[in-house]
């Protein structure tokens, strides 16, 4: 973006960053309130565009054009009610996983005491269910250094390092005891599919987020195997998986003998969701 461009007002702005990115009007609006930290619906308010903030947004499409998701140039990235911060090389969570916590909302009776969440990344479904079960014990983990830094900054901001505890970890290892809710968003993008991904994700989001080895299910499958001595009488496994996987995810279920599952779709039709343990309508 040329930053000697004189940018009259929020429309011409708006038109740049546009062009510039190939991206809606739509988009680009999102983008400059993210990147301006001003609310979207403010956003014509603003009378005048300051040079520096011209620099700002300019040095930021320069990053974006390489491929750098915007998330990690602001720093922060919202889930549900939340604005969380994000690191680089940290997981960005998806809408989808929103939606999960929609999900596991309609399907459980009472509140679990307990909640182990396997991959947490930046924290977001911690944090969302910590809002949600505000009287629920969590157990975040995740095998990676910057991911945990990244939860343990998002635990103290919202105040949650009494009801959150953090461990770094591979799976369930060094785990001790049984859940009422185990949840997690494993890396579930099957290996032949990693180089077909967008840019800013599959070079700028951290290959031990996204790649599920051959199949997509090398996670699921471990998170399966420890569902048996994990979970509590009683209680929930929930787990978003790759639209493709169900079959052989169906198998490796049946081999376990767990025949107490279903699977949900997603806010756009896909297959996204596993959920393991005896279910009740909620009445
Ligand atoms: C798809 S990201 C999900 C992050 C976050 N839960 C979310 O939904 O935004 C998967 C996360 O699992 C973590 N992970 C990968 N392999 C792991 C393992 N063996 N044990 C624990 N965590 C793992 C990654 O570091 C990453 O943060």
């Amino acid at each position: 973006m040329k930053s000697s461009m004189s940018l009259r007002n929020m429309r011409d702005l708006v038109s740049t960053v546009s062009e510039e990115l190939k991206a809606d009007r739509a988009e680009a609006e999102r983008i400059i309130a993210a990147l301006l930290d001003r609310p979207l619906f403010d956003l014509y308010a603003m009378d005048r565009i300051s040079e520096r903030e011209q620099r700002t947004i300019s040095a930021a499409v320069e990053r974006m054009k390489r491929g750098v998701p915007v998330e990690y140039l602001t720093g922060r990235v919202q889930f549900r009610d939340h604005v969380l911060s994000i690191h680089p090389g940290v997981f960005i969570p998806r809408l989808e996983t929103e939606y999960l916590v929609e999900l596991i909302q309609k399907e459980l009776q009472s509140a679990p005491a307990t909640i182990l969440e396997i991959g947490t990344g930046c924290g977001a479904l911690s944090v969302a269910l910590a809002f949600v079960y505000p009287d629920s014990r969590i157990v975040a983990t995740d095998i990676s250094r910057v991911a945990i830094e990244n939860v343990r900054q998002n635990v103290k901001n919202f105040r949650l390092a009494s009801k959150v505890h953090i461990v770094q970890c591979d799976m369930y290892e060094g785990i001790a005891g049984r859940f009422d809710l185990i949840i997690s968003n494993p890396p579930y993008v099957p290996r032949a599919r990693l180089k077909k991904l967008p840019k800013s994700v599959k070079d700028f989001e951290p290959i031990t987020a996204l790649d599920g080895g051959e199949e997509g299910v090398e996670l699921v499958q471990k998170l399966i195997e420890g569902c048996g001595s994990r979970l509590s009488d009683g209680g929930l496994m929930a787990i978003e998986i790759d639209e493709e996987a169900v079959n052989i995810i169906e198998l490796l279920l049946r081999k376990q003998g767990i025949y107490s599952f279903r699977f949900h779709k997603d806010l756009f039709g896909r297959w996204r969701y596993l959920f393991i343990g005896d279910h009740d309508e909620k009445g």
